[in-house]
């Protein structure tokens, strides 16, 4: 099976010889891939949605797995029982549902060594939910599909809270790995940031002058990350 950038970059995430849970799998191709490929020994696959879940049951069942990904229907971490799972990837939603349903399962995360997530916006939100709850997020990775690039987070639990705000806006381990397509991200970024400085701009409403303080603060921070990773391939 062969899966998009996004994909393969999630489960390239999952440690071998893990026992994983795919909550929202939707098509199930993140668990059957790493089954097939012989680096997951057994997985579950959830969705809240029959449709998606029925789906997934059609790929796991054309590839044959049916005896080693257990499919289950319903939301979030409610599926999971504690400690059948080491490994969780939460992937493809946004960065907020992703955070609600880390705090609404906080039970199921007992004895889970690796979180696998990636959320399709507010990564922020996601970052700061780990490092205030007790996660560490010891990887990251990028991968681009067409004009969009995904970030893809890793975590695991830790005490090494991230001290600067900043870091929650761009992954520090992307920089620290220099990672090439980072500048993609920050170019993308630092659009994002003049789109809404120019909208606080015209807004001159009263409160918008913290917000535009801070925006012109993170664009300046992105800006010096931009000159850093200028230099790299000098
Ligand atoms: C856009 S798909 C992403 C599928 C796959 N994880 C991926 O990354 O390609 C999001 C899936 O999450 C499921 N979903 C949304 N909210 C959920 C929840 N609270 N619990 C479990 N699954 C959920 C949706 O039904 C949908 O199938």
């Amino acid at each position: 099976m062969r899966l998009t950038p996004r994909l393969s970059a999630i489960a390239a995430m999952v440690p071998g010889g893990s026992v994983v849970a795919d909550i929202g799998t939707d098509h199930g191709y993140i668990p059957v891939f790493l089954i097939a490929g012989g680096k997951v020994r057994r997985a579950v696959a959830s969705d809240v949605k029959i449709g998606p879940l029925d789906k997934a049951r059609g790929v796991i069942r054309r590839h044959g797995l049916e005896d080693r990904i257990e499919t289950r229907l319903g939301n979030g971490l409610e599926v999971l029982k504690p400690g059948e799972v080491d490994t969780i990837v939460i992937a493809g939603m946004g960065g907020m549902l992703i955070k609600d349903l880390l705090e609404a399962g906080r039970s199921a995360l007992e004895g889970i060594k690796r979180l696998v997530l990636q959320p399709m916006n507010a990564q922020e939100v996601v970052r700061e939910w780990l490092s205030r709850n007790g996660y560490e997020i010891c990887d990251e990775t990028l991968a681009r599909e067409k004009e969009r690039v995904y970030q893809i987070i890793a975590a695991m639990p830790g005490e090494r809270p991230i001290e600067d705000p900043f870091y929650f806006e761009i992954g520090k381990a992307l920089i620290e790995k220099r990672h090439p397509l980072l500048p993609f991200l920050l170019e993308k970024k630092e659009k994002e940031y003049k789109k809404i400085i120019a909208g606080l701009n015209r807004a001159e409403q009263a409160g918008t002058a913290e917000r535009l303080r801070e925006y012109t603060r993170r664009l300046a921070r992105l800006r010096g990350v931009m000159e850093q990773c200028s230099k790299w391939s000098t």
